[in-house]
């Protein structure tokens, strides 16, 4: 029978079947199974179709041969071959599980989710059912669904995909409908420590799981009615143990800046009574005030994460010098320092300003201490070590670049801790199509990339894609030595060697070496002319090569140019020390004023993106139109925004199934002006 024969068989449900023995099916199977997974198509098709003719009811066969019709265009016929494969063994999930993945490509997304949960009926541990429904839950806008599902799912699978998926449906999802469930929280505080994504990502959620915490709100309120700042009135011992116990706040603390302007009031009213107790002398409260160590020492590496954003008072700064004094004495003198009030004062002031901070390491009463004086002397003696070493590319002599330069070498930006565990490294093709499905990407062939990413700041950017693209070789350029030094530290923890950092100009980079991959992301609005800066970056883009950019949105950014505006009516300049009076002032204005809205960007809770956010020497916003001008100008095609709106985007225009009209873009944009909150970030390619 021919090729033509058994088609036509197939359609009609005809068979001149003729069986043939088990362990010869078996091997056919596998055979094909091996093209089809090599993208031998052709070759995969006529075996699975070789099974059927002596099969016709070959569940895999039937299967397999569907998701290769659905893969070649031919939707229908694959949907049509997978239900015959369901009608053939009714116990068997998998052609549950591929029909669902099928229906999902075309947008039919409740009939996807009927299947999917068919395949977790007949299989709960069936492995990525549980990420795939998890995420077509949150397509469909049921968050806490979506969140339970992930949970149950992870008992059982702990994969990246589902632990990432967790992170996007917690992120959606009300906390008040989460609060209660320890199995949610406990997943939360391992997401935060281990992490499965930017910590920073998961600080709003921990922030609003924690004001629910009865502890917490009693806290809350003190401090509002403006009750003297007794410890025993902010917790209790019962409160101190049970925050203790469930690790979030701890996990927050650590991990990143807090992004709730009531935990921060919490940690700084906190600080504030530490402080007072131990300025006090009285040994009671000072006695008192050991239980506190574990959480003293969190809210230090908090302090040091945001960058002691928190203003502080006159009596405070008094007070801080004292404590300042005796301990720079005691170490002078190599005499023991009490953790507390080491923890106390590290959460002013970073410790390896002291002087002799180095003693600090050897002393044994600070082992509880470690981690944070590994955070706040040792590194930071690591990064002075680091620093002559890197490479000078370019001179740095245009005025706006030195500005910027100064304002990043005082607040590095971002203080990064961790990175998402057990990033995949993808070919670039594979990645650019998983990324963004359907869109006009012209396959690069691409082994080995060499990757440019131009404004790395703290490398946390570079060493996401030194560790996404298989084979890749990155060169990291940027203005702030601190922030590269920071950048060689965190790529030496991890053991990078395919990461390289220099400091230059974008501006005058040279011609010489070009790239398969530029990424600049947050970082040409800041020139004095970004169109310049993009344009020679362009200029370094190999024929058919990528870019990546981030660029701020004038429509999003609306309520912080009113917030720009109003404080630079208050004519001070940038210092850290404004910036810190300026945010307190922010920070205290009650709900209804226009400056509050400010407070919901998480950049506002520490003081590199504070700066960054409402005080940065150099800003310039865009526009769509702007973006598809310049593609059209220098020969680029657009792939698509890289955002959690698409799936709304897709709705609101299903015509549309790339993503990548412009047009369309900038109406859905304008009717929903926050899209872009956290700026555009795209794909583009080179002609
Ligand atoms: C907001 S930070 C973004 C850092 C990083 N891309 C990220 O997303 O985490 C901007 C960075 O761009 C760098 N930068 C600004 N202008 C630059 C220029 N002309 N050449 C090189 N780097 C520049 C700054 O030094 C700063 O580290």
């Amino acid at each position: 029978m021919n090729r033509k024969q058994r088609r036509a068989d197939s359609k009609t449900g005809t068979t001149t079947a003729t069986r043939i023995p088990n362990a010869l099916e078996k091997m056919l199977l596998q055979k094909a199974i091996g093209h089809h997974q090599a993208g031998q198509f052709r070759e995969a098709e006529a075996g699975y179709r070789e099974i059927l003719a002596a099969n016709p009811r070959h569940t895999d066969a039937l299967g397999y041969l569907g998701l290769l019709a659905h893969h070649a265009g031919h939707s229908d016929a694959g949907i049509e071959l997978l239900r015959k494969a369901i009608g053939s063994d009714r116990t068997n999930p998998e052609p549950h599980y591929n029909l669902a993945r099928v229906l999902s490509d075309l947008g039919r997304d409740d009939e996807a989710i009927v299947h999917n949960r068919k395949a977790l009926e007949l299989a709960p541990d069936f492995p990525g059912a549980h990420t795939n429904l998890a995420a077509l839950l949150l397509l469909r806008g049921r968050a806490i669904e979506a969140l339970t599902v992930a949970a149950n799912g992870l008992r059982t699978d702990n994969s990246a995909g589902l632990r990432s998926t967790f992170v996007l449906a917690l992120q959606s999802a009300d906390p008040s409908t989460i609060e209660a469930n320890p199995q949610i929280v406990a997943l939360l505080v391992r997401a935060l420590n281990e992490p499965w994504a930017r910590p920073r990502d998961l600080a709003a959620a921990a922030g609003a799981i924690l004001l629910r915490r009865p502890s917490m709100k009693r806290c809350v309120a003190r401090l509002a009615d403006g009750t003297p700042a007794q410890l025993s009135d902010l917790f209790d011992a019962a409160d101190l143990a049970s925050l203790a116990s469930e690790g979030l706040f701890d996990a927050l603390l650590t991990a990143a800046p807090v992004t709730t302007i009531d935990v921060e009031r919490v940690v700084t009213g906190v600080c504030r009574a530490l402080l007072g107790a131990i300025d006090r002398g009285d040994a009671d409260a000072e006695e008192a005030a050991k239980s506190w160590l574990p959480l003293a020492a969190s809210i230090a590496q908090q302090s040091f994460l945001n960058e002691y954003v928190a203003g502080v008072s006159e009596q405070e700064n008094e007070q801080i010098g004292r404590l300042s004094d005796s301990i720079t004495a005691a170490l002078e003198k190599n005499e023991a320092v009490a953790p507390v009030r080491l923890a106390v004062l590290a959460s002013y002031l970073p410790l390896h300003t002291l002087k002799s901070a180095d003693r600090l390491a050897g002393q044994e009463g600070l082992a509880p201490l470690r981690a944070l004086i590994a955070q706040q002397v040792v590194n930071p003696r690591g990064e002075d070590a680091i620093r002559p070493t890197i490479e000078h590319l370019t001179a740095i002599e245009d005025d706006v670049s030195q500005k910027v330069r100064q304002q990043y070498e005082e607040n590095p930006y971002p203080r990064w801790t961790r990175l998402a565990a057990d990033t995949q490294a993808l070919p670039l093709d594979h990645y650019m199509r998983a990324r963004l499905p359907g869109a006009p990407y012209k396959a690069m062939g691409k082994g080995a990339p060499e990757v440019l990413v131009a404004g790395c700041g703290t490398g946390q950017h570079a060493i996401q894609r030194a560790l996404q693209f298989a084979g890749a070789n990155v060169l990291a350029v940027d203005l702030s030595l601190n922030s590269l030094s920071y950048a060689v530290r965190k790529t030496r923890e991890l053991g990078l060697t395919n990461l390289s950092y220099a400091q230059a100009d974008i501006l005058a980079l040279p011609a010489d070496r070009m790239f398969d991959v530029v990424d600049s992301s947050g970082v040409l609005h800041h020139l004095k002319n970004p169109l310049d800066g993009w344009r020679k970056l362009s200029g370094l883009v190999k024929p058919g090569g990528l870019m990546h950019i981030g660029l701020y949105s004038a429509l999003a950014r609306q309520d912080i140019n009113a917030a720009r505006t109003a404080l630079k009516a208050q004519g001070r300049d940038y210092s850290a020390a404004d910036v810190r009076h300026l945010r307190a002032d922010i920070a205290g204005r009650a709900a209804g004023d226009p400056m509050h809205n400010i407070t919901r960007f998480s950049d506002f809770f520490s003081l590199s993106e504070c700066r960054d956010l409402l005080f940065h020497v150099q800003e310039h916003q865009f526009t769509i139109p702007q973006i598809a001008a310049f593609l059209a100008e220098n020969g680029f095609t657009f792939l698509g925004f890289e955002t959690p709106a698409r799936a709304n985007y897709l709705r609101r225009f299903p015509q549309d199934k790339a993503a990548t009209n412009l047009e369309n873009w900038a109406a859905f944009e304008k009717e929903n002006p926050a899209t872009f909150a956290q700026m555009y970030q795209f794909w583009i390619q080179k002609s």
